[in-house]
């Protein structure tokens, strides 16, 4: 391990240990929420993007800890590569798709950002602008503390941002825009369209739109209660609040005048990256244990990552039945007038 994840797994544990009591409460509650979801109960959207926001305050400090600071799993194109090796290689093919034509002169929109980390990629691989926004202001924290430290303040720009309002950038302002598990999974199928025009609107001409989202698979049957079942217990651990299928994703982008270049599954399973995570958080329950035993950290983390396996091995079994991808690809371009 370097000092760099040295350091980060260190300031997520300060940051978990420090958390207010009302954080955890609503982190708490957050899970319940969307556990409730799941058993049928009806939904506000701006209910389901406050339990998503609190939930991922604390997640994405949790994570950090265990080494997933982009928080999603990639696809495993590389067996011989671990999941940060694996995340860079699958960005760089959706970085590919969006085909700048100018990199050095591009500005890029990095939808639910999280903590920069795949902007920050993306501004040093094309020496351009990346611009991201995110629903959490502590992630977004994290991602300009990380701009500061590399002195990259002129080529990445963040701010706290909802999907679900109007994109607060001008129009025709970005060469493209991606999205890596973070856009698609907190609408309902009838708030697609809004969001799509939004992307469109944003767009230069020409501009695309690529991205390794999860989204279910035409295998996935909502009448098969076996499929039902695993979805209940996977998705609160994915955090996320909905799942689309990716027919109406690119069924919404066409409505918005957009051309569907790609709709297309993971060109891997992500199934044996979450395994070794998974595998990670066993031997880090029993550190967290000893830091709970002597009052460091409080029980409910234990707690959380255990519903965090649970979730995780329902996941696998869905993958592995091809009902659900983490990474599906879609790309889709803003034709020139
Ligand atoms: C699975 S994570 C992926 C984060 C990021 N793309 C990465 O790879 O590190 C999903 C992200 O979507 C963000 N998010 C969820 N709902 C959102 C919303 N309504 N508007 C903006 N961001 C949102 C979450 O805060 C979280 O950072």
């Amino acid at each position: 391990m370097d000092w760099y994840r040295i350091k980060t797994s260190f300031i997520g544990l300060k940051r978990l240990a420090t958390l207010s009591k009302e954080d955890k409460q609503a982190c708490i509650d957050g899970y319940r929420f969307f556990q409730r979801m799941q058993a049928g109960e009806e939904t506000k959207t701006e209910d389901e993007t406050q339990a998503v926001l609190d939930y991922y305050k604390v997640l994405n400090n949790m994570l950090a800890v265990f080494d997933v600071e982009k928080l999603y799993i990639p696809p495993q194109l590389d067996e011989a590569q671990g999941l940060y090796g694996n995340q860079m290689l699958i960005e760089q093919h959706v970085l590919q798709q969006m085909n700048l034509k100018d990199p050095e002169n591009s500005h890029l929109l990095d939808m639910g950002c999280g903590r920069g980390r795949i902007s920050y990629h993306f501004a040093t691989s094309t020496g351009g602008q990346v611009s991201g926004y995110n629903i959490d202001a502590n992630q977004i924290e994290s991602a300009i503390d990380w701009a500061n430290e590399c002195e990259m303040n002129d080529q990445l720009h963040f701010k706290v941002g909802n999907h679900h309002d109007p994109l607060t950038y001008e129009s025709d302002m970005f060469d493209a825009c991606y999205s890596f598990g973070a856009v698609w999974p907190f609408f309902k199928k009838e708030e697609l369209d809004d969001h799509a025009k939004e992307m469109y609107r944003v767009l230069k001409p020409g501009g695309r739109y690529s991205c390794s989202e999860y989204l279910l698979t035409p295998h996935f049957d909502w009448n098969n209660e076996e499929h039902a079942n695993l979805h209940k217990v996977f998705l609160p651990t994915l955090a996320a609040t909905h799942s689309m299928y990716p027919a109406d994703v690119c069924a919404a982008l066409e409505r918005a005048g957009f051309k569907i270049l790609t709709s297309a599954p993971s060109k891997a399973p992500a199934w044996p990256l979450c395994d070794q995570k998974r595998d990670l958080v066993t031997i880090g329950r029993k550190f967290i244990r000893a830091l709970e035993a002597v009052r460091i950290l409080p029980p409910w983390v234990e707690e959380s990552l255990d519903l965090l396996q649970k979730g995780g091995d329902a996941w696998r079994d869905a993958e592995k039945a091809k009902l659900a991808d983490l990474n599906w690809r879609i790309v889709a371009e803003k034709p020139v007038a």
